[in-house]
């Protein structure tokens, strides 16, 4: 649980409405949430619907997990605490990113279902779009883009995820994405005729 310590503040209301912004954008805020082991595709399938949204008009935005630890979270490590504190400031910033009207993509590891579950909460029905990142243990082992699967069997990098840190897959996330199987082009086909269908994005022009 957070450790509430702001206290005696006020919020303030601005005065350009979300819809203006939507409007102004001809599109829906939105967070879609990728989950999955490292290497398992989040930032690559992210990065290509983001350049896909943007191709057409929309203004999308990637907050990737090595990213953003590299600013915002370079003081959280990959203990259970810094983990979920990583992933709540994700949900925060994401949340204020949706009310910009932003179409946001998130790629985070983001192990624990509780933590997924909360950010999931902070948003209206319908505006968190969970993206299980479903690629086999073994698959993004033997991709290893980073070489950090081997240090982890070395025993170089203690409390790796998928080796000997915990993942907890969602269980009933709005896409399943298998990047064995599928392209990075055919995945984020298959996402963005879901933000189509959801009435997210509005349909390509003919
Ligand atoms: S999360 O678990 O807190 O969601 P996040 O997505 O931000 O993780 O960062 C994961 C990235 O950090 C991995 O892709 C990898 O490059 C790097 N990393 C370094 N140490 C670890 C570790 N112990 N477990 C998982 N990823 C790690």
């Amino acid at each position: 649980m957070t450790n509430i310590k702001a206290t005696n503040i006020t919020w303030h209301e601005g005065h350009v409405e979300r819809g203006e912004r939507e409007k102004l954008l001809e599109q829906k805020g939105c967070l879609i949430w990728f989950t999955g082991l490292s290497g398992s595709g989040k930032s690559t399938i992210a990065f290509t619907v983001e350049h896909a949204l943007v191709q057409r008009g929309h203004l999308a935005y990637v907050l990737d997990g090595d990213n953003v630890r590299h600013g915002l979270n370079k003081n959280l490590g990959f203990s259970a605490a810094d983990r979920e504190e990583n992933i709540r400031r994700i949900g925060e910033v994401g949340k204020l990113f949706v009310d910009t009207g932003v179409i946001t993509l998130t790629a985070f590891i983001s192990p624990y279902k509780a933590d997924r579950d909360n950010n999931r909460a902070l948003l209206q029905p319908g505006e968190f779009v969970e993206v299980l990142m479903d690629t086999p243990l073994d698959v993004c082992e033997e991709r290893d883009p980073k070489g950090l699967y081997k240090k982890a069997r070395a025993g170089e990098i203690k409390g790796f995820t998928g080796i000997d840190d915990p993942y907890e897959a969602p269980e009933n996330p709005e896409l399943a994405i298998n990047t064995a199987k599928l392209s990075p082009q055919e995945a984020s086909a298959v996402i963005i005729e879901y933000l189509e269908k959801k009435g997210l994005v509005p349909p390509l022009k003919a």
